[in-house]
């Protein structure tokens, strides 16, 4: 799959590992900023151009980070045809893809378990979508942005 990267200055070492993860893992990693280091920005400007890929179908999903996942969330979440949605822990991470099938996951680089930040990862890269009656829900979803 082709996975978009984004974050802010809170989530860029997160960005550079969960990139360098992601590749081994044998997809191709679109990175969309921050390049600035862990110089201050606005999540938004890096969000919305990682969301905007996955709307245009340049990216198949997208992965942001911002300190807290939240921010990165409500930006992304305004750009059509995007389910993004904050994980907190191995739980979260599957059953937005089980369930929502969330396109974009958002993590906050000071409150996750880096420990399982590998496993969060390649659960939610490989964990399907259950369709059935959670395809009527999400489908409810996208009628509600005109999709
Ligand atoms: C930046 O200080 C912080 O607000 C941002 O990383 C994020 O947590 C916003 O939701």
């Amino acid at each position: 799959m082709k996975i978009a990267l984004a974050s802010d200055h809170r989530g860029f070492e997160f960005k550079n590992k969960i990139g360098t993860f992601i590749s081994e893992l044998g997809h191709e990693v679109i990175d969309c900023g921050t390049s600035n280091g862990t110089d201050s920005v606005d999540y938004t400007d890096y969000g919305i151009e990682a969301a905007r890929s996955v709307s245009r179908g340049e990216s198949d999903r997208a992965v942001l980070i911002c300190g807290t996942g939240l921010g990165m969330s409500l930006i992304a979440n305004k750009v059509k045809g995007v389910r993004a949605t904050v994980c907190h822990d191995l739980h979260t991470v599957e059953m937005s893809r089980r369930h929502n099938d969330a396109n974009v996951l958002c993590l906050g680089a000071d409150v996750v378990d880096h420990g399982l930040l590998e496993k969060k990862i390649k659960l939610w890269l490989e964990t399907p979508f259950e369709g059935g009656r959670h395809a009527r829900r999400v489908g409810k979803i996208m009628e509600a942005e005109g999709v």
